[in-house]
């Protein structure tokens, strides 16, 4: 039997849907993936499928595990790993203070090298096999990550940052120099293999009109780029975009003015919006990043899914590294829930692993290639141990049916509990083995 086909044997859940439709998931008890040539050949019941498959398919099993799609992170910053959990600022103190001096030594290749391989390995250990990623204003930056990720062939989208104001010198580009080197690394890298390029203006604040007219050209210029920006995340901040931009009627207006909305624009943050924003970024189809860790940590406020949600507005799910604190998706969801409760919202289980997988493919217009096990899907999966740690053991020894159980591992996962994660059906992490690492 050919090597190219391999089989998974645990429970099995995935989602088809959003979890408000009927039949938005299915689920198995004793469930079989079959991956063949890096993608989902079959997904169902063991006893289904076992006996259907050819002589010689090895089956890999795991016990007390739940295999589902791999995590998708709609915000990160490569480059802040190092600075993770600087201590006492709000967002513009911080950005000053700790993130532009860490992210000055990304001009250097070889660091950056460096950055990437342990960026992207940190991603697999917490399951997370997607990613839309801030890299810095140089473009060696940018070269780093994608030849990174291209090795390991991953599914994973990043741009050079663009940023011609309100920044130290040694991290501005011009908005001639912004645009030619983008492009330069969109010609380089959009759509090989499995990388996309964004756009990345950081924020309104630190980009010219001129630069952010660039920008929306160069959306026009190129199909299906990626449009990675921050929005409304900080009173401070907000109140700094009416004093830089007076003529627009409110922040998002200022991107809106420029032509960066749209399907495959991806906001994050969006707190302190109002209904014209909210209403806006529906009607385009654009995303908002939700980065529940960094929210918290950088004071910066509650995000208010069921508003967005009202508005029809696409919502993923983002670490923020380094303004968020964990790279794990299980993580942020255990915070999400805490800042939906503090507003009387909830947040179920089967629609935060919904927000993690599925809903974070939507949110970036992936969802006909990853997000799920679909027959046909690319096979990015994780295994989940329900049995990862003493105190996640006893808890699920006690639930009383899957939703108990996904609700232990969303409040009480984290890197721990992923025993396993493949990317185009290759073993890119196994949990235990990070020495001597698959990767390598
Ligand atoms: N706004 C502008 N730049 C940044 C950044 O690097 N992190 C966060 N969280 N917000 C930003
Ligand atoms: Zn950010």
């Amino acid at each position: 039997m050919s090597d190219s086909v391999k089989a998974y044997r645990a429970a099995v859940l995935h989602f088809l849907a959003a979890p408000e439709s009927q039949e938005s998931h299915e689920y198995f008890t004793d469930g079989l993936l079959v991956v063949e040539h890096g993608r989902i050949a079959r997904i169902g019941h063991a006893y289904d499928l076992l006996p259907q498959l050819p002589a010689g398919v090895e089956v890999v099993e795991y016990s007390d595990a739940l295999i589902t799609a791999g995590f998708v992170d709609t915000h990160i910053h490569y480059p802040q790993q190092g600075m993770i959990g600087s201590y006492g600022t709000q967002l513009l103190d911080w950005l000053q203070t700790y993130v532009f001096p860490a992210e000055r030594r990304f001009a250097d290749l070889e660091y950056a090298r460096l950055q990437a391989r342990f960026f992207l390995r940190e991603l697999l250990r917490n399951g997370t096999t997607t990613a839309l990623v801030f890299c810095t204003v140089h473009k060696e930056s940018v070269e780093a990550f994608f030849e990174e990720a291209l090795r390991l062939n991953l599914r994973m989208l990043a741009g050079k940052v663009l940023m011609d104001r309100n920044a130290p010198d040694y991290l501005t580009d011009t908005a001639e120099s912004g645009y030619a080197d983008s492009q330069a690394l969109i010609e380089r890298w959009h759509g090989r293999k499995r990388l996309h390029y964004a756009v990345t203006p950081r924020f309104a604040p630190t980009s010219t009109p001129q630069q952010l007219a660039l920008a929306g050209k160069l959306l026009g210029e190129y199909p299906d780029l990626y449009l990675h920006t921050h929005l409304a995340e900080n009173r401070q901040e907000v109140q700094w975009v009416k004093e830089l931009f007076p003529e627009r009627k409110h922040y998002l207006d200022v991107y809106d003015h420029y032509r960066l909305l749209g399907a495959r624009s991806v906001f994050a943050h969006g707190i302190h919006l109002c209904d014209d924003e909210c209403q806006r970024l529906g009607e385009t189809g654009s995303t908002v990043a939700f980065c529940p860790t960094s929210n918290l940590f950088l004071g910066s406020g509650l995000f208010d899914l069921a508003r967005l949600e009202r508005h029809d507005v696409r919502v993923g799910l983002g670490t923020d590294i380094g303004g968020g604190t964990s790279f794990s998706q299980l993580r942020s969801l255990d915070e999400a829930y805490k800042i939906l409760q503090l507003q009387g919202q909830s947040l179920d289980p089967f629609k935060a692993l919904y927000l993690a997988t599925l809903g974070g493919a939507r949110a970036l217009y992936l969802d006909d290639r990853i997000g799920n096990l679909q027959p046909g899907k690319e096979a990015d999966f994780v295994v989940l141990d329900y049995f990862a740690t003493p105190l996640l053991a006893q808890r699920i020894e006690q639930a009383r049916g899957l939703a108990e159980k996904l609700f232990a591992l969303m409040i009480l996962g984290d890197d721990r509990t992923v025993k396993a994660t493949y990317a185009a059906g290759r073993l890119v992490h196994e949990r235990g083995k990070t020495d001597k690492t698959v990767l390598l």
